[in-house]
C-alpha cells in the first residue's frame, strides 16, 4: 500500500490506478480505525474497485472547545490494518496541504445541517462538507463510502453531492456494533470501565423507543422515556433524542413515514451519538 502526503504524488498514483479502467472507491476517515471503518473498506472493495482510504483529522470540524488535540492518532497501526485489508493507497495529507496559508473557502449545506449535531456543534457540518469536497476533488472517486453511525453527516453529504452535481455514488454502510450493542466509534476509547457499561444505555434507550413507536405509542412519550433512561445512567447533558424524517432529517412528531431516531449525549468527557431506523406500521 502506498502512503502519500502531497497532491502531485496523489494525482500520479490515482492516474496509475485508473489505467486498468476499474472503478475507484474512497473511504474518508479521521483514522484510529476500528471494525466499523473496516466494514467501510470491505464495502469499498466490492465489485473489484480500487480502494483509497484517507486519514485526516480535520480541524475545521472541531469547535475550539472540542477534542481536536486529544483525538486518537495512530497512523502506523491504521496503515497495517489497511495493508492487511488490501487497500491500494492511503492518502494522509498534513494540515498545511489541506488548508494552505490563505485558504478561505467553506462549503455549507443548509437545512439538513441545521438541527441535531448542527445545532449542538455549530460549524461542524461546514467543516465536514468542506473537507469532504476537497477529498473528492483530490481523489476523484467513482464511489465514496460513509457509515450510517454518522447518519446526519451521511445526509449532508448526499444533499451536497446532489446539489453540486458531483459525479460520485454515495454508499452508506450500517452501523457496526460491539457484541453488547454499543456502536463502534473512535471516541469509545475515551470511556473508562464504568462509563463503557453505562454507555450501553444509549443503544438500549433508542431501541426501546423505536419498539414503542413502532407499536403505536405516541412519539413524544417514547422520546421522553428514552431521555429519562439516559439521564438515569449518568448522561449529562442529553443534547437530543429526536425522531426525524429519514431523508430530510426534519423532526417529526407522528410516525407516518420512514423515520430515523437519533440521539446524542455526553458521558463524562465523551460525547456519544447513535441512531436507528424506525418504520411506520
Ligand atoms: O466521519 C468522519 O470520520 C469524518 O467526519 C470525515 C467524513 C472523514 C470528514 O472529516
Amino acid at each position: 500500500m502506498q502512503i502519500l502526503r502531497d497532491i502531485p504524488a496523489l494525482r500520479t498514483a490515482i492516474a496509475a490506478l485508473r489505467a486498468d479502467g476499474k472503478p475507484l472507491a474512497l473511504v474518508p476517515t479521521m483514522g484510529a480505525l476500528h471494525e466499523g471503518h473496516m466494514a467501510l473498506v470491505d464495502e469499498a472493495r466490492r465489485h473489484g474497485r480500487h480502494v483509497v482510504v484517507s486519514i485526516f483529522v480535520n480541524p475545521k470540524q472541531f469547535a475550539p472547545t472540542e477534542d481536536l488535540d486529544a483525538y486518537p492518532r495512530r497512523e502506523a497501526k491504521d496503515a497495517a490494518m489497511l495493508t492487511a485489508a488490501g487497500v491500494n493507497l492511503l492518502w494522509a495529507p498534513g494540515v498545511d496541504i489541506m488548508y494552505p496559508a490563505g485558504f478561505a473557502s467553506t462549503i455549507s449545506v443548509s437545512g439538513v445541517s441545521d438541527g441535531l449535531d448542527g445545532a449542538a456543534r455549530p460549524g461542524h457540518f461546514d467543516g465536514v462538507a468542506t473537507v469532504v469536497t476537497k477529498l473528492f476533488n483530490q481523489v476523484c472517486p467513482d464511489v465514496a463510502i460513509f457509515g450510517e453511525k454518522d447518519y446526519q453527516q451521511l445526509a449532508v453529504i448526499r444533499r451536497m453531492v446532489a446539489d453540486l452535481d458531483m459525479p460520485i455514488d454515495i454508499v452508506g454502510v450500517p452501523t457496526q456494533r460491539a457484541e453488547d450493542g454499543l456502536a463502534l466509534s473512535s471516541r469509545n476509547a475515551y470511556l473508562n470501565e464504568a462509563e463503557r457499561k453505562a454507555a450501553l444505555a444509549l443503544p438500549r434507550a433508542l431501541g426501546e423507543a423505536k419498539r414503542q413507536m413502532e407499536k403505536g405509542e405516541a412519539v413524544e412519550g417514547a422520546l421522553a422515556k428514552a431521555i429519562a433512561i439516559l439521564t438515569t445512567h449518568g448522561f449529562d447533558p442529553v443534547d437530543y433524542v429526536t425522531l426525524c424524517d429519514a431523508a430530510t432529517l426534519e423532526p417529526i412528531t407522528v410516525l407516518d413515514r420512514p423515520a430515523r431516531l437519533l440521539g446524542a449525549a455526553r458521558l463524562g468527557r465523551t460525547r456519544l451519538i447513535d441512531n436507528v431506523a424506525v418504520h411506520p406500521a
